[in-house]
């Protein structure tokens, strides 16, 4: 296997903010867009806040099914304290109507502003009708959602998801100058979720079109390090030749590596293995030889969700989309990265 490069095209990995203005689909929308008139503020009397001017924020989180969503959650935690707003957190544990019935409970509730990442794209148009009924607005983060009607929701902030798969195969087709065939076998995200819809369909965009890549299995391991190792087993046991595993995140590649060693079989370099994410302990497995390249997605959003937050509840215009500035890390930068890396 040739020594692993960098497809890095991103500015400067250093850092970790958010670019406000970035993609060509930002603009600024009013946020009588969702929700009808500009809202009272909260110690108007509609806030679950109190009659003390605090902005009450209800968030549904998908789950705390990685490790990426766990620092995920600190750091909407960390940023909410910080601002002085007032969180009220609920874990839907990957589940839709978990979601559902908490942003149901944060409308009786009258919450000032919703913010959740759908555990999935599609289904949420009713709910997201509910709380514009009530006048509260809704910011998305991390996960879109399909809704052709996006007035449903105020604004956006995550990462290009599809980028990221592009990224993940551009690596993939540089760092490969042999003549092939290489069998690849991807671990999907969880069904029907923006992450796994979209790295998919920018993974295949590229590699798709190199036709030394044959994919010879593709299964959903649900973004966790259980299923990961559990599906990894058995496309081992099922195909003799693996030389690439893309896995959608770091979790289900940790535990696809522990099924490679357990099989007998050197990750890394038996399977060429191509992560998302950019945990720590992906990067200690890029130290280590084991993992080949990790594209980055940043889960620490929370500051830039809860100025948004503010923006909406004072009515203040917002982008539509906002965007995450995000790494690709080989081997050779990962021992250099590893301490700067905060979760
Ligand atoms: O939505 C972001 C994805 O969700 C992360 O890549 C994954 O680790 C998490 O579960």
């Amino acid at each position: 296997m040739s020594a692993p490069k960098s497809s890095r095209s991103q500015p400067d990995l250093s850092r970790r903010h958010f670019a406000m203005a970035l993609g060509a689909a930002l603009v600024a929308v009013p946020l009588a867009a969702c929700g009808g008139d500009k809202k009272q503020p909260s110690g108007g009397g509609n806030g679950g806040g109190g009659g003390d001017g605090a902005i009450t924020f209800g968030f549904a989180q998908v789950g705390s099914e990685s490790g990426w969503r766990t620092a995920n959650t600190t750091s909407i935690k960390d940023a909410a304290k910080k601002a002085g707003i007032t969180l009220k957190f609920s874990d839907a544990q990957q589940k839709q109507e978990n979601q559902i019935a908490a942003i149901r409970s944060f409308i009786t509730q009258k919450v000032d502003v919703i913010g959740f990442s759908p555990v999935v794209e599609s289904g949420w148009d009713t709910v997201l009708k509910e709380a514009r009924d009530a006048k509260i607005p809704v910011i998305l983060t991390d996960r879109a959602v399909d809704s052709a009607d996006d007035s449903l929701y105020v604004t956006f902030i995550g990462s290009d998801f599809v980028e990221e798969g592009r990224r993940a195969g551009k690596w993939l087709v540089e760092d490969t100058k042999e003549d092939g065939p290489f069998n690849v076998v991807v671990l999907e995200g969880t069904t029907g979720s923006a992450p796994a819809n979209d790295r998919k369909k920018g993974f295949a965009e590229i590699v798709g079109n190199d036709d030394r890549f044959r994919f010879i299995a593709s299964q959903t391991g649900d973004f966790t390090r259980a299923k990961g190792k559990e599906v990894m087993e058995s496309f081992l046991k099922s195909h003799k030749k693996i030389d690439v595993l893309f896995a959608h995140n770091d979790d289900m590649a940790i535990g696809a590596i522990q099924a490679i060693e357990e099989a007998g079989k050197k990750p890394g370099t038996d399977i060429r293995i191509v992560s998302i994410d950019g945990i720590k302990e992906a990067f200690q497995a890029m130290a280590d030889g084991k993992i080949n390249v990790v594209v980055e997605c940043n889960p620490l959003i929370g500051p830039q969700v809860m100025d948004l937050v503010k923006k909406v509840h004072a009515g203040d215009s917002v982008e539509k989309r906002v965007e995450a500035e995000e790494g690709v890390f080989t081997q050779e930068q990962a021992k250099d990265e590893l301490p700067n890396r905060t979760y």
